[in-house]
């Protein structure tokens, strides 16, 4: 007998915006008060302003987003865990599945933006040193990834929202900086990355599409946070 299995759909991601779409995206962002950030998120994001400086750079943003993966890849395994758990309940294991999906979408998004900052970086001939660049995004994403995974298991609320605190963070750093740097208007998006992520008219619009992402993520974990837990009938 041949057994047919559904493969859940793709996971599309964060919708690419068109040069009007991606000005206004980062009027609307500049526009909107940050929100209130837990201590956690504190703790994270002061270290950061520390080592790499208040303002935004794109040295800050490569370090953002090596830990920016960290609560998606917690997610991701405590997902696996519980499909493991509920899979004689074949409803509700399918919606864990669902949202397995989604934190992988959402990991591969992240690390398109990370390889397109380390590119702009290297096109740019900035400098990285070990500790900064290294060892110090490592021990923090050590630290993010563990209170990721332990908060999801024992309030995923607060797990949720502390993504979106970081999220938030992200989209003003990225639409702030661009704000800041209007040469970049001028810059050509080099597209290495373009059959993957678009190509833009300028690094200016690219990084816009980066935060307009951040956005989406935010949005997501908000709307998480309403239904924390994967029930079986929605
Ligand atoms: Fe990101
Ligand atoms: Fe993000």
């Amino acid at each position: 007998m041949t057994v047919t299995i559904e493969r859940p759909a793709v996971h599309p991601g964060p919708p690419k915006l068109g040069p009007d779409e991606l000005l206004r995206a980062q009027w609307e962002t500049l526009a909107t008060p940050r929100m209130s950030y837990s201590l956690l998120a504190r703790m994270m994001f002061k270290p950061v302003d520390l080592l790499y400086g208040k303002q935004g750079s794109f040295t800050k943003f490569a370090m953002l987003e090596i830990i920016a993966r960290v609560p998606y890849q917690a997610w991701e395994r405590m997902g696996y865990w519980a499909v493991h758990r509920h899979r004689t309940r074949s409803a509700l294991a399918r919606r864990v599945f669902e949202r397995i999906v989604e934190a992988r979408a959402d990991q591969d998004n992240e690390q398109f933006h990370l390889l397109i900052v380390e590119d702009l970086i290297d096109r740019q001939g900035l400098s990285r040193d070990w500790l900064l660049h290294r060892a110090a995004p490592w021990l923090i994403a050590f630290f993010y990834y563990h209170v990721s995974w332990v908060l999801f298991l024992v309030r995923p609320d607060w797990s949720y929202r502390l993504n979106a605190e970081f999220e938030d963070h992200a989209e003003h750093e990225y639409m702030s900086f661009v704000a800041q740097n209007p040469d970049l208007e001028h810059v050509p998006d080099p597209g290495t990355y373009a059959a993957e992520y678009g190509r833009y008219r300028s690094v200016a619009d690219l990084l816009r599409q980066i935060g307009h992402d951040e956005r989406v993520h935010k949005l997501d974990s908000l709307e998480s946070m309403r239904e924390p837990r994967v029930r079986a009938n929605r």
